[in-house]
């Protein structure tokens, strides 16, 4: 027998029984951006993987064990994206956006060679923003007010927002020399992981999972502690902001990030009901990426959202109802049968908005008619020889009480909008 293929591990087929739940959230995530003035952008899924290196940071788990990574045939190193900040940011150096200021948004696949388990795959979605050119905290304010009313339109409560503000690169530079001798001191307590990051990404310590650094970490020196003037002011005022919306937060100095670019605002929304995945959405500010990535110095902030995470907390509510079609249209007989697609398309050209199918594959009117019921569907469309021969079609309601009636063809559409 010959073998079957298999999709790649941690990348997932998503199956129509399922597809609702994606559209749900594509489709209000998509109607809250534009409710408040973002943009769609669509970038490619490969780019040069020197973008990715300058951008995340060489030394990261994205780009040093991460990324799917080849030569091209004409010898350019590249790399699917394992994000989309990178991406944007190329394209608004590249396309003159940065004069004034931008809101985008973006949506699609990336790729990470993370090893899979629940909530974390290789190939995974996001949706994402980035807004250029607005330097102050109400900008930091506004993204988060996005997702809290996206959470509010999905139904999803209970999720916890923790900010922290990671300064500026002069201020880090200090707080990391403190913390790399403070972690020295507790050398013998480290993991190998750790040690590993000890120089090379300090500050990627406090990020560990492992419960046994616990103790350590929480002795740490604290990024807050460290900050400048401006640093500090600019994440007041963020706090102030979200605290005259109401909206309630933890500061957690440990949250870093695992990616470099980041400076001054971080956050992270984050649940209890995924297991250790928890984080659904996470991001920033990162004023000093555009200019390195060769464009005019630009402030910029922005997050993504995991999808699939999302998708996983929509699905453990009560499922949403899935209307069924608003018409399945059943034909018996060589004549019907070739009729039946040109009558289809007729009430589509007047109802473009009615959920109609019309069978295909022929057999008995009793298997069409079965498959009419199975579909869901408010109502069977009959079309046998003699309905065809009078201009009409037999109408049958599926999910209430009633007789079959006659509609004539050329007031099916009226028939329709008076009931759908
Ligand atoms: P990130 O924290 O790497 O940030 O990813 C954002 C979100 O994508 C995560 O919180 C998680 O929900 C989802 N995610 C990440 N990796 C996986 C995975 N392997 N499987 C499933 N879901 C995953 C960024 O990507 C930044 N570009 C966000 C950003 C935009 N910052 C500023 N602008």
């Amino acid at each position: 027998m010959t073998q079957t293929i298999q999709a790649i591990r941690g990348m997932h087929d998503i199956l129509p029984e399922r597809i609702a739940l994606w559209q749900t959230l594509e489709d209000r995530a998509r109607a809250v951006l534009e409710g408040y003035g973002y943009q769609e952008i669509r970038t490619p899924l490969v780019e040069m993987t020197d973008l990715f290196e300058r951008s995340i940071g060489e030394v990261t788990d994205i780009v040093e064990k991460e990324m799917y990574s080849f030569a091209d045939r004409n010898g350019d190193r590249l790399s699917l994206r394992p994000e989309g900040t990178a991406s944007c940011v190329r394209a608004a150096v590249e396309h003159g956006l940065l004069a004034t200021p931008h809101r985008l948004w973006y949506r699609g696949p990336m790729f990470r060679h993370e090893r899979p388990q629940q909530g974390r795959y290789r190939q995974f979605h996001q949706i994402g923003v980035e807004v250029f050119g607005l330097p102050g905290p109400d900008i930091d304010q506004e993204v988060v007010l996005l997702t809290r009313r996206l959470w509010h339109t999905l139904g999803l409560g209970k999720l916890r927002l923790e900010i922290n503000s990671l300064g500026e690169s002069d201020e880090r530079a200090v707080y990391r020399h403190e913390l790399v001798s403070y972690l020295e001191g507790h050398r013998e307590r480290l993991d190998e992981d750790s040690l590993r990051r000890l120089h090379s990404n300090p500050l990627r310590v406090l990020d560990s999972k492992n419960p046994d650094l616990e103790p350590v970490i929480a002795e740490a020196p604290r990024i807050t502690d460290y900050l400048g003037e401006a640093s500090r002011e600019h994440f007041a005022g963020f706090r102030a902001g979200l605290d005259a919306a109401g909206i309630d937060y933890v500061i957690n100095p440990r949250l870093v990030r695992g990616l470099d670019y980041y400076n001054r605002t971080v956050f992270e929304w984050i649940t209890d009901a995924l297991g250790t995945q928890g984080t659904v959405c996470a991001g920033g500010r990162y004023d000093t990426l555009v200019a390195r990535l060769g464009g005019r110095p630009t402030p910029a902030v922005g997050f993504a959202l995991g999808v699939e995470r999302l998708v996983a907390l929509l699905a453990s509510a009560p499922p949403p109802v899935t209307p069924g079609p608003d018409a399945y249209l059943i034909a018996v007989g060589d004549g019907p049968r070739t009729q039946a697609l040109s009558i289809a398309e007729t009430l589509r050209d007047a109802r473009p908005d009615l959920r109609l199918i019309c069978h295909c594959g022929g057999g008995s009117f009793k298997s069409q008619f079965k498959k009419a019921d199975r579909s869901g569907a408010r109502y069977a469309l009959v079309l046998g020889e003699d309905e065809a021969a009078r201009g009409v079609v037999g109408v049958k309601p599926l999910r209430a009480q009633g007789e079959q009636t006659e509609v004539a063809l050329d007031q099916l559409s009226d028939f329709f909008t008076a009931r759908c």
